[in-house]
């Protein structure tokens, strides 16, 4: 199994360029089999999460290719709407092609999803939201069976703002004749992605920054070349390393105001944040000393999913912090692993209590989900001595080369 080696110590100096974001590419690929005709995304990223995407839009049937960036869908061909079992266990958005499938098939059945282990994940929201909009759901032992049928436009107000439950009802939507408003939505930039593209393939779709979905049905979508916005969180894990590390990077590709929930803690270090039109640059000359507390909630507040890279952090820097993980419920598994280079974690509960040591020691470690992992490395690159990740492929889910990129800036990280 891949791992990655990592001397620790090295400064951070050097410019990369952000790509595409994961967790919108997911959102668009299910869209783009809401029209016949060709989609192509641009700015894509070549991780696995969009690798098993791409299969399940081959097991329904649709033709797609990737190359530099660029994702290429022909659903014309699409001739099935059950999602099998074992791609589906692999990642959780394929919970997120119901919607879309049911507005284009009028029925599915997919598996219950998979995806990372950092809590239950049910997926109550979409079901209860689906049934509003007249959808018949028989849930079977491992799998939902759907029929859109007599779906109808609704009200329905969400009782959490759940970024998955959004996207597809909003995409079950799109047909549903006559006005369906989905209150208290997530409001994740990369909804408001979704949105953009579904408006520029003919959708009527409006509200979703302000929390409140509008959606009037048309008759059918057109085909679109749409550029996927820039990876948010990918941009924030390596601004963490560049504190951690300290030096001075430069990020090219980025939107100011989806890194502000970081940036606000981060230049309460001793970090100097500045910006110029999409680029933003990180100087880190010293320790950090550690916020008193770090709440993570839906946006714009601090995104949870770069809770396990601040966390890391939090290990060396000065003082105490608390960390409140406040979407999942089993979302430090890196604090049983930072521990193991020295870090001072007591997790109770939504909690997680560090008290900074200054500095790691490299030892072998385990990613045990996405984030979790690139948590890991972040403390590899500035631990005492070599550190070892194990079980890479969980970082392979959404960082493309992740070890050449940090290379680029002056890591002493391999893939072997
Ligand atoms: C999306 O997951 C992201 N994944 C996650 O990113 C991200 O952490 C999460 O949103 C929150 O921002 C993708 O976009 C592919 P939720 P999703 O539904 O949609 C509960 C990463 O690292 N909930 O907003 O699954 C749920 O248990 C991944 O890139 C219900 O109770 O997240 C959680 O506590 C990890 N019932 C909370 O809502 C439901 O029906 C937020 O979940 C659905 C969700």
């Amino acid at each position: 199994m891949a791992r990655y080696v990592i001397n620790g110590g090295n400064r951070l100096e050097g410019n990369i360029r952000i790509k595409g974001a994961k967790n919108s590419a997911l959102a668009l690929l299910s869209a783009s089999i809401l029209t016949q005709e060709s989609v192509v995304l641009r700015d894509c990223p070549d991780i696995s999460d969009i690798g098993n995407m791409l299969s399940i839009l081959g097991g329904l049937g649709c033709k797609c290719s990737f190359d530099c960036g660029t994702i290429t869908v022909d659903s014309s061909t699409l001739d099935g709407a059950e999602i099998e079992n074992n791609t589906a266990k692999k990642i959780r958005s394929s919970v997120f092609l119901l919607g879309a499938m049911l507005s284009r098939c009028k029925k599915a059945k997919i598996a219950y999803p998979g995806g990372c282990n950092i809590g239950l994940r049910p997926i109550d929201i979409h079901i209860d939201g689906l049934r509003k909009l007249g959808v018949e759901i028989v849930e079977t032992q491992d799998a939902l069976e759907c029929d859109a049928t007599h779906a109808h436009s609704a009200y329905m107000r969400l009782k959490i703002p759940s970024v998955g439950a959004t996207e597809n009802l909003i995409m079950a939507s799109v047909f549903l004749h006559g006005k369906t408003v989905i209150d208290n939505c997530a409001r994740e930039p990369e909804i408001v992605d979704l949105q953009n593209m579904l408006v520029a393939m003919g959708a009527k779709v409006s509200g979703v920054e302000d929390g409140r979905a509008v959606i009037e049905g048309v008759e059918s979508l057109h085909g679109v070349d749409y550029t996927v916005l820039p990876d948010r969180i990918v941009a924030g894990t390596y601004l963490i390393a560049a504190a951690m590390c300290q030096g001075e990077i430069t990020l090219e590709n980025v939107r100011r105001r989806h890194l502000e929930a970081l940036t606000a803690k981060l230049a309460d270090n001793t970090c100097n944040i500045t910006y110029k039109d999409d680029r933003i640059t990180l100087y880190s000359n010293g320790v950090s000393t550690n916020p008193p507390l770090l709440s993570t909630g839906y946006y714009p507040d601090f995104p949870t999913d770069l809770q396990s890279q601040f966390l890391a952090m939090m290990t060396i820097g000065k003082g105490k912090c608390v960390i409140e993980e406040n979407l999942f419920e089993d979302r430090f598994k890196a604090a049983n692993e930072l521990r193991l280079m020295g870090a001072d974690i007591v997790v109770r509960g939504k909690r997680a209590f560090v008290n900074g040591v200054g500095r790691l020691n490299g030892t072998t470690v385990k990613a045990c989900d996405l984030r979790g992992g690139a948590a890991l490395v972040l403390a590899g690159l500035v631990a005492r001595g070599t550190t070892i990740v194990e079980d890479i492929y969980h970082i392979d889910r959404g960082y493309e080369d992740m070890a050449p990129i940090l290379r680029s800036l002056g890591a002493d990280i391999k893939r072997i």
